[in-house]
């Protein structure tokens, strides 16, 4: 017996108010279908189907690094009409698994439960209890507490509304009976849709026997079907991602303002403080402090790595005990060894900064190549473009780089240079040698008291 997962996406998410498909919204930097798709994975060997219609080419443009056994359904008629366009393709002998594209948060482990405890011939779902099932099909229980079938809320009388168990839409189901079923299924309803909850009716009337189980958490069958559902969702994943980082030894100083938006490694005893927002492929070491409001995407930090306030980092690996920010800005390629120091309003892109090198203020370093024990003074620039090519910049050991100096690339800083305050360098300079423009300087005396005289400017 195989699983096969057909995934509904065909809807257009009207309550969403988007030009994009309901299901390409992100939650935690990942679309809702990703979520779908990656909790699925694990179940079965065959690539999942997934029904789609409305914005198909744009879904399909994607997705087009996940295997996937796309299938159109031409018009949205109903769930139950979405997944009548499977049956074509589906093995006899199989079972199928029914997910939503906009359902995100369910679990490899809940939905591996149902496949593994729902008996053979038997049809599987999930069920919850919701305080506030608005919006859900109502589950309809006999006197034995027997599912008898699903309401729709808006076939549901006033008191079918007060039930609170809620269909997730979620079942397990073997093929055969879907393909006796499904083709029975009618619309006369409300919305004048074939729904798929019919199969339940369809169920109980052939005496085949149901099973329900329930998630564990709620939120992971919820759907999302406007922005304050999905921004629920979001917090509840966020704050999962917060306490399992707590439990590994991580400190939050307040996990509501932490937002994890890929994948993150981390150390022990390492403390981040509030408004951090951790994006992409992220590695922190041991004894790391991040501050407050910071932006870390694609990067790796070796250990007892302070990060200061309001920095962004992008792309760029910081070895051990280096100090960043604050206001340091560290775009992809920045490449820093151990116990360098970036300080504020210091902008590095796709350079190499050697170990105890020190950026401190208010400097631009691109394309560049500096080795160790460089002091880079505040506000130096490296020129790497010259509007049409970027070139290197190349600066040795223990350079000395006054303040205000500009760098036109291409150029070579031998090692134990120093270059004198103000000096634009145009030319690579030998080791050891001392390097300046000369510009005489040349003082007036008395110039501004002889200025204002002559304007007549009075002090107060
Ligand atoms: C559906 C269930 C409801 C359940 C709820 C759980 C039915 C009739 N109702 O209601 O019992 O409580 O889900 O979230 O099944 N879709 C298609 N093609 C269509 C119609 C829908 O692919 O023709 C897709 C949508 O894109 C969406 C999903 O199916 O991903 C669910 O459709 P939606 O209209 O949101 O159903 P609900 O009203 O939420
Ligand atoms: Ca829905």
């Amino acid at each position: 017996m195989a699983v096969q997962v057909v995934i509904l996406a065909a809807g257009q998410g009207k309550r969403m108010h988007s030009s994009q498909p309901k299901v390409l919204h992100s939650l935690a930097g990942k679309s809702l279908i990703e979520h779908v798709l990656q909790a699925a994975k694990p179940l079965s060997s065959l690539p999942p189907m997934v029904i789609h219609g409305h914005q198909g080419p744009i879904l399909q443009q994607n997705l087009a690094q996940y295997a996937i056994r796309w299938i159109e359904q031409k018009e949205q008629l109903g769930t139950g009409h979405a997944v009548l366009q499977t049956l074509s393709y589906l093995a006899d002998q199989d079972h199928v698994l029914v997910l939503y594209g906009d359902v995100p948060l369910i679990s490899t482990t809940m939905l591996q439960n149902l496949i593994n405890d729902t008996p053979a011939n038997a049809l599987g779902m999930m069920t919850a209890q919701f305080e506030n099932p608005k919006g859900y099909g109502r589950i309809k229980r006999d006197e034995q507490g027997k599912i008898s079938r699903i309401i729709e809320e808006k076939d549901a009388t006033e008191q079918e509304k007060k039930i609170t168990e809620i269909n997730s839409g979620i079942y397990f189901i073997p093929v055969n009976l879907l393909k006796t079923w499904l083709p029975k299924i009618k619309n006369q309803n409300a919305q004048n849709e074939y729904y798929l909850t019919d199969l339940i009716a369809c169920a109980v009337k052939e005496n085949t026997l149901i099973y329900a189980a329930k998630p564990r958490e709620q939120e992971e069958i919820m759907g999302v079907n406007d922005r304050a559902e999905l921004a629920r969702l979001e917090r509840f994943y966020q704050k999962k991602i917060a306490q399992k980082l707590m439990q590994k030894g991580v400190t939050l100083l307040d996990p509501m303002r932490f937002d994890v938006r890929g994948q993150v490694t981390v150390g022990r005893d390492v403390t981040i403080d509030v408004n951090v927002i951790l994006e992409g492929d992220v590695t922190i070491g041991d004894d790391c402090i991040i501050g407050p409001h910071t932006l870390l995407r694609n990067v790796v930090l070796g250990n007892r790595v302070e990060v200061r306030a309001h920095s962004i980092l992008d792309g760029a690996e910081i070895g051990s005990d280096a100090v960043i920010g604050p206001f340091a800005r560290l775009r992809p390629g920045a490449l820093l060894a151990n116990e360098t120091h970036v300080g504020n309003f210091v902008e590095i892109k796709n350079s190499v900064i050697g170990e105890k090198t020190k950026v401190n203020h208010l400097s631009y370093i691109g394309d560049s190549e500096i080795g160790k024990q460089v002091n880079i003074g505040a506000g130096t620039i490296t020129c790497n473009y010259d509007g049409v090519n970027k070139h290197k910049t190349t600066i040795g050991d223990r350079v000395m780089v006054g303040s205000d100096t500009t760098l036109i690339a291409p150029i070579i800083i031998h090692d134990d240079v120093y270059i004198a305050t103000a000096t634009t360098v145009r030319k690579d300079v030998p080791a050891g040698a001392l390097v300046f423009n000369s510009r005489e300087e040349k003082i007036r005396q008395g110039w501004t008291f002889a200025r204002k005289e002559k304007n007549h400017i009075r002090e107060k």
